[in-house]
This record gives structure tokens, sequence and C-alpha cells, in this order.
């Protein structure tokens, strides 16, 4: 039987705008209904577009946000069901990575501070001492120096400053970590670098990636498993081996076809995208995907189609599955 380190299910986010005293009150449906397990060990890709849902349904996992229905099963627990104290454990087997270098560490402080705060924290008592050999050895791990803790943030690149984002969320020894666009803002050779250590980081320790991305050929480097986001849904799902050589989902195929990865998709027939992503807060009716479909037809905007079985752990969502 699989291992999953985590399972979402039925998994709900619902924001609510601000009320007029006349109208109903409205809510973006962020994230609808989403339903995957992530097995240990794996990196599990999240792909979409912008506004799909994909930086909700990490913070969500994480308890940043609070869902708004669903569960998330952990060592076979529901985590939003944890008391906080019980939670405070979870908080160190769960760590996220954010897209902006620049803004996610605190410019005021040494990295020493920012690297170790997270263990005096979850360790009360620890000694100075303690905490800077540890730090100095995940500096190391990340392919910086020890000295580089009594530095601040602004003396380092933005690929330096992933790195210590990422010293930061590896340092509790985690065994989940959700990476949200983590490279889109370095420039391609470094970004090459940050995933290889990711990868080898990976490899080392026993972590299990949640990675968010709209880079198909990132999720090609990176990924064992892709989900693929539309408008608050996970539209197709599975290997992504599956999921690339074999897209099910009409919108798997539009991304694949937009998206250049170097073969196989080199040769196939470019598909145009058509139209905007529509609005969250009213989707359009039975796939939500229909509105920019090239093969939808009648049933696609009056029935939601449910998933099904493509093959082995690979779903989809489409009245008109392309296999
Ligand atoms: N705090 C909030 N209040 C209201 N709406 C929100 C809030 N946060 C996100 N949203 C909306 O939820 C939807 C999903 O946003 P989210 O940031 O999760 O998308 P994303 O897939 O991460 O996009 P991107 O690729 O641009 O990062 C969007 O329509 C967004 O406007
Ligand atoms: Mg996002």
């Amino acid at each position: 039987m699989q291992d999953y380190i985590m399972e979402i299910k039925n998994l709900k986010k619902y924001f609510k705008l601000k009320e007029n005293i006349f109208s109903k009150a409205k809510y973006v449906r962020a994230v609808d209904d989403v339903t995957f397990s992530v097995p240990r060990g794996s990196t599990y890709a999240v792909v979409g577009e912008s506004g799909s849902g994909k930086t909700t349904l990490g913070r969500t996992i994480l308890r940043l946000i609070d869902a708004s229905a669903g569960e998330i099963i952990m060592d076979n627990k529901n985590v939003l069901d944890l008391s906080k104290k019980e939670f405070m454990e979870y908080r160190r087997k769960m760590q996220m990575v954010f897209q902006d270098p620049y803004n996610s560490l605190h410019p005021k402080k040494l990295v020493k501070t920012i690297i170790g705060e997270g263990m005096k924290i979850h360790f009360k008592g620890i000694k100075e001492t303690e905490i800077r050999k540890r730090i100095a050895e995940v500096l190391n791990e990340v392919g910086l120096r020890e000295e580089h803790m009594f530095r601040y943030p602004h003396e380092f690149s933005g690929g330096q400053r992933q790195r210590i984002a990422f010293a930061r969320a590896i340092i509790l020894n985690p065994n989940f970590i959700v990476l949200d666009e983590p490279t889109s803002a370095l420039d391609v050779s470094v970004q090459a670098m940050v995933l290889k250590m990711l990868k080898d980081i990976k490899k080392r320790e026993d972590l299990s990636y949640l990675f968010i991305t709209h880079d198909l050929s990132v999720v090609d480097y990176l990924a064992d498993h892709v989900a693929v986001m539309y408008l608050g849904e996970i539209v197709e799902k599975g290997p992504k081996s599956k999921v690339f050589n074999n897209p099910a989902h009409p919108y798997t195929e539009l991304l694949l076809n937009s998206n250049p990865i170097p073969d196989p998709f080199t040769d196939r027939e470019r598909i145009e995208v058509k139209g905007e992503v529509p609005n969250p807060i009213n989707p359009p009716s039975g796939c939500r995907f229909h509105t920019r479909c090239r093969y939808a037809e009648n049933i696609c905007s009056e029935k939601k189609p449910e998933e099904e079985i493509v093959s082995e752990e690979h779903t989809n969502r489409c009245h008109f599955s392309l296999v």
C-alpha cells in the first residue's frame, strides 16, 4: 500500500468579500473541493495559471490561513482539528518557502537570527552554542558558509537569499515543505543551481515537497507527481510522466502547448490560449474550463464532470477526456 506523508480531502478555502448592505455576501472560491495525496519522499507539483489557487492551497495546508472545509491528514490525524499545543509539533514538521526572496527575510535581522529563530521557539532553553552549530550545519547544506550567519539579507543575491530561506525551513528537520514558486524570481542560471540544491537535499533528508509553480520545465525537472489546478479545482492529477506524456484534460494540453518544455513537446501543434481566466467569484457553470475549451459541447456548461480514473493514480475531470 502506498505510504502518504499527507492526504488532502475535499479541502475548501473561500474568502468572504466585504459585504454591501444591499447585496448578498460574496465569496472567492480560491480552493474548491481539492483532493490529493502526497506519497512520502516525493515531490508533488501543483501547476496552474495565475489566480488558480495554488498559493492559497499551500497556505491552507500549513494552516497559515483557516480552511473553510475539508481534511488534511498527516500521521492519521486531521491537521485542521489539532489543538494549539498539538499543532506546535506539526508546525515544526511542515515548513514553507515563499516566492519572493526580497520580502520573505526580515531586513534588519542577522542571518543567524532569521535561521535560528525556530530553534528557540521549538527547543526552549537551548544553548546558543548548540544553535550556532546547527546554523553552521544548515548553511553548509544549502551551499553557503558559516560566516554568512553574521550578515544581513541585503548583503546577499536573490539566489543566496532563497538558500537562506531554505536553511530556515530545514533547520528543524521538517518532513514536509511547501515551496511556493521558490525560483521564479531568479535568473535562469541561478534557478538551475537552486533547483539542484533542492533536489539534492531532498535525497539526503527524509523530505517530501509540495512544489507550487507555473513553470512546467521546473515540474519536469523536479516532480514525481503533478496536480493541474484551474479556478480553485484540480482538473487532472497523477504521476508526472503520465500527465505530461498523456494529458487527459484539455486544460493540461493547453498548458503543455503554451509552455515550452524541451522534448517531447516541441513537435506538438500549438494551441492559442483563448480568453482570460474567468472570475472565481462567479465561476462558469458545469466544467469551469468550458468557456476556454476548444472541445466544449453543451453538456460542459450544464454538468460538472466527475473525477474519472484514466489509469493507475492518474485521474481527470472532463466530459471528453483526451485519453
Ligand atoms: N486574502 C484574500 N482575500 C480575497 N481573495 C483572495 C485572497 N487571497 C487570494 N485571493 C484570491 O484567490 C484566488 C487564488 O489566489 P492565489 O494567490 O491562491 O492564486 P495563485 O494560483 O497562487 O496565483 P499566482 O500564480 O499569481 O501566484 C485569486 O482569485 C485571488 O484573488
Ligand atoms: Mg501564488
